[in-house]
């Protein structure tokens, strides 16, 4: 950590593939008969347990260091599994697996770690029950969830969250029958399911925020380059935005519409940045480029932009700190539900440098101050996006840091310090 203090960082960084494209690329090649090649994925804690939970219903997955190759018999092939479906921390893979299994009309038991047995997943099993899923929830909220068979229904669904772990979770679930559902979404969320079951052959249309799929459509594999996490790419986008002398691009990130609010944010404050548009068929990339600028302005962030940047809050609300005035964050409820409560572990922990907050049920306003070095040991709540956050503050403050938890970066970023080394290059002494 010293060796990352006092200085700027320069340089351009290929971050990690997106988590949520690499989940859902290994999911629908399960789904699909043939061979589906994933280039450059995230290989981390999260996709990995995904890549397990696939080859427990029957795919033959092999992973090397810049690609995923699964080989599948195809949805009707795939077997109930023998044993557990252990999702990890992986939000994104027990939400979804809930669906994927109950549309296959399979019986599993799903489970993750402490931090997801924590987590609300009665949300996916209201929609799935309207389906006519046999699905069980540890006192009605929470894992380990048990799947029976049971043969589903088309329904039409009012979505009462801004969650596209909730929404795959229903599209999966509607794939394999000759049934047709509709969804409607409060707030449009991340759209890579929809993206993506297009491009393999699934009969999905969207208009706007409804979403129609008719099922019994056989599914074909092809094959998915995945993009640069835009969510990983925030927190070197702020470093190079915050420490004096910094110039930092990130090179191939995903840029789609439903997660570029952090380039709004960027927008906003009148950062100096700029975004080489890459060719894409099937999501939209390019190339980013930050550098440090003084007087920058502070954000006001809440509505329909929320769900764009839900997963940037954290690393965003360290930026605010540097920023010239009060920034505030509404409409953010869903951050008390996500790997920890990210409304209390953000204050909580930045708290400890004297930062001002004044927190609201549904996010915060943050008052920039004077800042102070703190004796205290800090807290990541086993969350990769709290650590990671810390470590960033840590280097604005030239601080070397104690964090009780790191190792949880890998479930996201696992080359994360590495990366941050090689943009100080010939600096280190
Ligand atoms: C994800 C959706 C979001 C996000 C999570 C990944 C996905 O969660 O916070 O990190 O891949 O679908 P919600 O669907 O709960 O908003």
């Amino acid at each position: 950590m010293r060796e990352l203090l006092n200085g700027s960082f320069q340089g351009e960084v290929t971050v990690p593939g997106d988590k949520s494209i690499t989940h859902r690329a290994v999911m629908l090649g399960t789904l699909s008969e043939g061979t589906t090649n994933v280039y450059q994925p995230l290989l981390s804690q999260d996709t990995l347990d995904t890549v397990k939970c696939m080859e427990k219903l029957g795919a033959d997955i092999n992973v090397s260091e810049d690609k995923i190759i699964v080989n599948s018999p195809g949805a009707e092939h795939l077997l109930s599994p023998k044993n557990l479906l252990y999702t990890g921390n992986s939000g994104t893979t027990t939400r979804l697996l809930m669906g994927l299994v109950a549309g296959l009309n399979l019986k599993a038991t799903i489970d993750g770690d402490e931090t997801i047995k924590k987590r609300p997943m009665d949300r996916v099993t209201v929609p799935l029950k309207m389906m006519n899923a046999k699905i069980n929830l540890f006192e009605n909220k929470f894992t380990p969830v048990e799947i029976l068979e049971s043969e589903l229904k088309g329904i039409e669904y009012h979505m009462t969250v801004a969650s596209a772990q909730v929404k795959s979770a229903i599209i999966l679930a509607s794939l394999h029958s000759k049934i047709t559902t509709v969804i409607h979404e409060n707030n449009k969320s991340r759209n890579h399911t929809e993206l993506m079951l297009k491009a393999f052959g699934g009969d999905i249309e969207v208009d706007d925020t409804t979403i129609t799929v008719n099922g019994g459509k056989k599914l074909t594999p092809v094959d998915v380059t995945v993009p640069g996490d835009i969510s990983s790419a925030a927190f070197l986008m702020v470093l190079a935005a915050i420490i004096p002398g910094s110039r930092v691009t990130l090179k191939n990130i995903l840029l789609n519409d439903t997660r570029d609010g952090i380039i709004d944010v960027f927008k906003q404050i009148g950062a100096d940045m700029t975004i080489d548009i890459i060719d894409d068929s099937l999501e939209a990339r390019g190339n980013i480029t930050v550098s440090y600028k003084t007087n920058l302005k502070p954000f006001h962030i809440s509505g329909d932009i929320i769900p764009k940047l839900i997963d940037e809050i954290p690393i965003l609300t360290v930026l605010s700190l540097f920023l010239d005035g009060n920034s505030t964050i509404k409409d953010a409820e869903e951050l008390r539900v996500k790997e920890t409560d990210r409304i209390m572990a953000v204050t909580n922990e930045l708290s400890k440098y004297g930062a001002n907050f004044k927190i609201y049920e549904d996010g915060f306003m943050v008052i920039p101050g004077n800042l102070k070095i703190p004796d205290e040991e800090f807290k990541s709540y086993h969350d990769h996006r709290i650590a990671m956050m810390l470590i960033i503050m840590a280097i604005k403050m030239n601080h070397d840091i104690k964090i009780d938890n790191i190792e949880c970066i890998n479930i996201s970023y696992p080359n994360f310090i590495k990366d941050l080394k090689s943009l100080r290059g010939e600096q280190i002494s």
